[in-house]
């Protein structure tokens, strides 16, 4: 089969000419913050990934809707990766014709995914320019000097356009900002907001001190139970990427000052991707990474937690993503919990193939029955605080309808009562069609709004935030400093260690994990602290955002965890 078919692919494409080859991305221009500084060495190596068109990727995203919702006779029937291969392995047809294509220009690709549909081939940039009838260009950052090898154009063979969906990187490029995105707001008694010296009435004197959401004082809020879990086959995996860190013994540090009930050496193992390390030098504990590894540990007492650890790509942040999920999806047993709180991107930035084909990836992570959990932005109604703002930009990768997006909450200054945070990202996806199990709780919204500011985002987009929860947290760095901050990302570690732990509860029954949250999530919004108050105007001004009201909206979904009730409705699915 193989052989016939590539014989026939060779006899097309020995005569084929310039006129046979059909363009399959292009753009006018770089963006702005690129030139030019001519053709790029012919014989630099360059690394490219192809896109092959995947065999039924509607029907593993029907297969997912099935066995993820509640109620429905296949609900918690995860996939094997063998069948999850048999919806998105590309054809035999599409795999033959491509790899005859590759072979007649003496080229040979590996696989870069577990199914096949991502496949990677190095070549100079001489034989690029020639496969893929393109003109590979260096090109400045102006910001940064840094340099970075494009084409504003390339094609293939016609007969190829059905099987590749696209080549990277070609026309994408990096982040032009320079310096990248502020990932945290640094809120000590100096920082932005004030200082925070009681809580809610709710909570205990010890929590009022502080304000400040510590585990205990997390257990508290939510009702999460402090007892250790149950041992089980569980997993719970925290992302690291870009050489973000987790301590050991700062958490260790951790753990002895805010869970002196926990073993002080429980720790976490470590998964490299990529090259990726963890780096245990004394400062060396990242802002994410660090205090996320010390919620997870510190909040799912007993349940193993692994540090994965993705390597950097040149310039390339959403193929470390990939690669990640890819690294997932080839397990026999992936893990039952995945956070990632990598600093998001918003979709004004990014290509939609690129967004969609992480997503789709992220759909076969949800057929195998991980809850992927990530946060959305910390610049509200999808701004940046940045030269360029642009208001209802929606954040990736939180935009997949695969994911469950988590945005943020905080106390006003009376501290009585949970509301929006002003920077709690949310909005509305130009890439991604709003999924059913949200069609209730966003009409519900728009309705309640009167429609206010439609016509300025994507009514028929994906909505985010799913969820929401506090981001004010105290965490140790340089073994020993207790600091405090602010990030979306912390609000995604807290809902995610939530979900760690329910997640063992239903193992300990013998029960499936959760697999993808969303559809459950709709089904209960009951189960969530709704926030009424609040909105996330970002950097257009006040009027340009959105406003929480009562049940679900796009500052802080349907709101913060009640743990004793989502125990009482996953003990009974
Ligand atoms: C491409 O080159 C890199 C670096 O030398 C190597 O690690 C990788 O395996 C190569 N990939 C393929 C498909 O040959
Ligand atoms: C970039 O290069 C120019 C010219 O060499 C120099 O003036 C500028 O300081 C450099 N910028 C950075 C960020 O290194
Ligand atoms: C937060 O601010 C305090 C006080 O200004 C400072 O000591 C601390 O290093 C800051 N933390 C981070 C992570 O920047
Ligand atoms: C933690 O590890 C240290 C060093 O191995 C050991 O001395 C100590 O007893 C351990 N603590 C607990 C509570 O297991
Ligand atoms: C709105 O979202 C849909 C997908 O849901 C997309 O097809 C359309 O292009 C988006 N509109 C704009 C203006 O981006
Ligand atoms: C929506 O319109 C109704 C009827 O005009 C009005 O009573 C309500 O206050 C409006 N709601 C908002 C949020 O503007
Ligand atoms: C949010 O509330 C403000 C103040 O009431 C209002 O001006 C704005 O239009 C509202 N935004 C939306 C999206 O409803």
């Amino acid at each position: 089969m193989f052989k016939y078919l590539a014989a026939a692919s060779l006899v097309f494409l020995i005569g084929a000419t310039a006129a046979e080859f059909v363009v399959l991305e292009q753009r006018n221009d770089p963006p702005a913050g690129f030139s030019s500084v001519g053709p790029a060495p012919a014989d630099q190596i360059l690394s490219l990934r192809l896109a092959l068109t995947q065999s039924d990727i509607v029907g593993l995203q029907d297969t997912v809707y099935e066995i993820s919702t509640p109620g429905n006779p296949r609900y918690g029937q995860y996939l094997t990766e063998d069948e999850v291969k048999q919806f998105v392995a590309p054809s035999a047809d599409t795999a033959s014709l491509v790899n005859g294509w590759l072979a007649s220009n003496e080229l040979t690709a590996a696989p870069a995914s577990p199914a096949g549909d991502w496949i990677s081939v190095n070549m100079t940039v001489s034989q690029a320019n020639d496969l893929l009838a393109a003109e590979f260009l260096t090109f400045r950052n102006d910001g940064t000097n840094q340099t970075v090898v494009r084409t504003l154009s390339y094609s293939v063979p016609r007969a190829l356009k059905t099987g590749i969906e696209w080549v990277h990187p070609t026309i994408i490029f990096p982040e032009a900002r320079n310096g990248g995105f502020p990932s945290f707001i640094n809120k000590t008694s100096s920082g932005t907001t004030g200082g925070r010296s009681v809580t809610p009435a709710s909570v205990s004197p010890e929590c009022r001190a502080t304000s400040s959401w510590s585990p205990v004082c997390l257990q508290e809020l939510y009702g999460i139970p402090s007892a250790p879990a149950k041992p089980v086959k569980n997993k719970f995996w925290v992302s690291g990427f870009d050489n973000d860190f987790a301590n050991k013994r700062d958490l260790q540090a951790f753990l002895e000052t805010f869970r002196p009930d926990m073993n002080p050496n429980t720790t976490f193992d470590f998964v490299s991707v990529d090259g990726g390390i963890n780096n245990q030098l004394p400062a060396g504990g990242g802002i994410e990474a660090n205090p996320d590894m010390q919620y997870a540990v510190g909040l799912t007492n007993g349940i193993p937690v692994t540090f994965i650890s993705t390597g950097t790509l040149p310039n390339d942040r959403l193929t470390e993503m990939l690669d990640q999920a890819n690294h997932l999806l080839s397990l026999e047993h992936p893990p039952n919990t995945v956070l990632n709180t990598q600093t998001p991107g918003l979709e004004s930035q990014l290509s939609p193939q690129m967004a969609v084909s992480l997503c789709n990836a992220y759909a076969q992570l949800a057929a195998r029955g991980v809850s992927y959990i990530v946060q959305t932005n910390l610049w509200g109604a999808g701004s940046v605080p940045l030269p360029g703002c642009k208001p209802f930009d929606a954040p990736f990768p939180a935009s997949c309808p695969f994911v469950t997006a988590v945005g943020a909450t905080q106390f006003d200054d009376d501290q009585t009562e949970e509301t929006a945070s002003e920077s709690s990202g949310g909005g509305f996806s130009n890439f991604f069609r709003r999924p059913k199990y949200q069609d209730t709780a966003v009409a519900a919204y728009l309705r309640a709004t009167n429609n206010t500011h439609t016509t300025a985002f994507n009514v028929s987009g994906r909505a985010v935030p799913d969820v929401s929860a506090v981001w004010f947290v105290p965490w140790i760095f340089d073994l020993g400093v207790v600091d405090f901050l602010s990030a979306v990302g912390y609000s995604a570690t807290i809902f995610a260690s939530t979900v760690a732990l329910l997640t063992n509860e239903r193992i300990a029954a013998g029960k499936p994990g959760l697999g993808f949250l969303n559809p459950l999530i709709y089904a209960n919004p009951g189960a969530f602290n709704d926030m009424k108050t609040g909105s996330n105007p970002g950097c257009a001004g006040a009027a340009i955002g959105f406003n929480s009201t009562s049940g679900w909206d796009p500052v802080t979904g349907f709101g913060s965890p009640s743990y004793p009730k989502l125990h009482e409705i996953c003990s009974k699915l």
